[in-house]
């Protein structure tokens, strides 16, 4: 099934967060080719729009979601930066905490059995990961640190066959910041993945060489 429903669709696009509706679409439709073959598993949870794409997918197909978030969010979601959302402090501790909006977005979709949030660093998550994912979604920190630590610690998780999608990758500075780039340049250059398709600043590769859990550059 790759159709999204009318009712997850509204959901979505009424999401607060940062993915054009076109972007969306090819999320959710990389999810619905590969939800029923193992876990998706996404890395920057935010206020949960890109896990409805996702999660509608894996509903359709009996699968799960798991999205990876501190929820502190990231260098610009800070106080001062171009991104930033004062409504997601928490006044009691003058903090970003998006994890209430996300649950309650969540909720309202009607996902709450099929995505699954871990709440914790990228870094820390990953670390002790050892489950074969059919499509990773890297989103996280777009710090040049972060953005190649997402890829590091999650790519060799994807099975063979199995998708990862990119997001924010802009080729021209003058377009975006450009570790999301780097890490999609490293992917290529590590010969495991084929590069299948470009959507706005979304790019989808598939893993062609290698199992889960081995190195992929
Ligand atoms: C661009 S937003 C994700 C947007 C979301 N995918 C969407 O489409 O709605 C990036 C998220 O990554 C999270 N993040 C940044 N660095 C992280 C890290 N090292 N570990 C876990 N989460 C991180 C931030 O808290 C933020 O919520």
């Amino acid at each position: 099934m790759s159709d999204l429903s009318a009712d997850l669709l509204a959901h979505a696009v009424a999401a607060k967060g940062f993915m054009p509706d076109d972007e969306g679409a090819l999320l959710h439709r990389c999810a619905a080719e590969r939800a029923s073959s193992g876990p998706l598993l996404e890395v920057g949870t935010y206020c949960g729009k890109s896990a409805i794409y996702l999660g509608a997918a894996a509903q359709a197909a009996g699968g799960t979601v798991f999205t990876v978030d501190h929820h502190r969010g990231s260098e610009e979601n800070q106080a001062g930066w171009e991104h930033h959302d004062a409504t997601l402090v928490d006044p009691a501790i003058g903090r970003m905490d998006t994890l209430p909006v996300f649950r309650r977005t969540i909720h309202d979709a009607g996902l709450e059995d099929v995505v699954v949030a871990i709440v914790g660093r990228s870094t820390t998550v990953s670390a002790h990961w050892r489950t074969p994912l059919s499509l990773l979604f890297i989103d996280g920190g777009h710090a040049e640190e972060h953005a190649q630590n997402d890829y590091s610690g999650w790519a060799p998780w994807v099975m063979a066959g199995g998708l990862l999608v990119i997001h924010d990758v802009f080729p021209n500075p003058a377009d975006g910041g450009q570790p999301p780039f780097h890490v999609w340049q490293r992917a290529i250059a590590g010969g495991a993945w084929d590069d299948v398709e470009t959507v706005g600043s979304m790019r989808v590769l598939r893993r062609t060489s290698g199992e889960a859990g081995d190195p992929v550059g």
